[in-house]
């Protein structure tokens, strides 16, 4: 940990980071697998899923950047290599062959789900520690993640 002027104990500061660290592995995860879903999606809704996935992405790219500074900010060290990242993350494995929208709508949604429950527990783990600066940061994550769920299911809901 560097020295910070920061008040928040010390002990609390590297307990979040490495929570946070252990998110941040999954996030960088959730990115790759947003792209793979928006490069790899054929069919019908070929255009919308294209351009939603594309969109999904970029929002976790500002989540992994948002989760990166808080742990530096904290005195710590991102460990946001995509290495680290395959080591960490709490993410199933995209399916690789996946092609129809249909998949790609599940295997999307299955990873967001995943990731958002990640997001919702550190909430409560930042509260813990009295850090209410993470807990409200993954509230953000975890209100946006639930967003996309939200646009990704819809493409699947109306059929059932
Ligand atoms: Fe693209």
């Amino acid at each position: 940990m560097y020295q910070t002027e920061n008040d928040l104990p010390l002990r609390r500061r590297a307990e979040m980071n490495a929570l946070m660290n252990l998110r941040l592995a999954s996030a960088v995860d959730l990115q790759m697998q947003m792209k793979q879903a928006h490069w790899n999606v054929k069919g019908p809704n070929f255009i919308g899923l294209h351009e939603l996935f594309d969109k999904v992405d970029e929002a976790v790219e500002s989540y992994v950047d948002m989760i990166a500074e808080r742990i530096v900010q904290l005195g710590g060290i991102a460990e946001g290599t995509v290495r680290v990242a395959a080591a960490h993350s709490r993410l199933s494995e995209y399916p690789l062959v996946t092609v129809d929208g249909a998949a790609h709508v599940e295997a999307v949604a299955r990873a967001l789900s995943t990731f958002g429950q990640e997001a919702r527990a550190t909430i409560n783990e930042a509260n813990a520690l009295d850090d209410a600066d993470s807990a409200d940061l993954f509230t953000e994550v975890s209100r946006g993640i639930d967003k996309w769920l939200w646009f990704v299911e819809a493409h699947s809901q109306a059929t059932k």
